[in-house]
């Protein structure tokens, strides 16, 4: 079952099939002769450990996209970032790729409606799950009012980070409609901003919750 990011905060240890997954991507960063071999290597490893069994091969899933069922065909080890970006036609690119190792927020998504970093959270394993991405939060035409208040506080510089905030801050004001800034802050606290928008972001969530209130 895919984590949550609470999750992954309550346990800064990642599991062992996250480490068996991380251990995966870095394999495939170190070239593709080699990483086919050890790949291999370490999926006959885990069948021998008696891990269970192991998928291989491209796979057709059908994932639940800000509410349209799209099919993509997936590695078992694609993350859904990746199916996102890389897989769907047309692809979704509001989720960022920046560090691709669970620490930036950048690629947050909505798995049922909980924030979830989609570099760390496999494809396959978001079948099933309503997943909700920064464009299916509001529209060009009709912005959520998080998004609304991102633009009257000009809290955007380089834009990398936004969707990530936009769709974590949605998501904390429906389980808080009220937040006082230091809620606001620790419901950010799994998303970075290397430039120093902070002030004006936490402004924006704070000019959206008393929006709707
Ligand atoms: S790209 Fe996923 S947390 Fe940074
Ligand atoms: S606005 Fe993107 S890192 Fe700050």
């Amino acid at each position: 079952m895919a984590k949550t990011r609470d999750d992954e905060e309550q346990k800064p240890e990642h599991s062992s099939s996250r480490r068996r997954f991380l251990k995966g991507v870095g394999i495939a960063g170190a070239g593709a002769a080699i990483a086919d071999h050890l790949w291999t290597e370490a999926e006959a490893k885990e069948e021998q450990n008696g891990a269970g069994r192991t998928l291989s091969g491209a796979t057709k899933i059908t994932l639940q996209v800000n509410g349209e069922p799209r099919t993509v065909e997936v590695e078992p080890r694609t993350t859904l970032l990746n199916a996102l970006r890389n897989h769907l036609e047309p692809a979704v690119t509001g989720p960022k790729l920046v560090c691709d190792m669970g620490t930036c927020g950048a690629c947050t998504v909505l798995l049922d409606d909980k924030p979830v970093y989609s570099c760390l959270v496999l494809a396959v394993d978001a079948t099933n799950k309503k997943i909700t991405t920064v464009e299916g939060l509001g529209s060009p035409e009709k912005l959520n009012s998080v998004q609304a208040a991102f633009v009257e506080q000009d809290a955007l510089m380089c834009g990398f980070c936004t969707p990530g905030f936009v769709t974590t801050i949605s998501a904390y004001l429906k389980k808080n409609p009220n937040p006082t800034l230091e809620e606001v802050r620790e419901a950010c606290k799994g998303n970075f901003c290397r430039c120093g928008t902070y002030p004006r972001v936490f402004e924006a969530a704070l000019a959206a919750a008393k929006s709707a209130i």
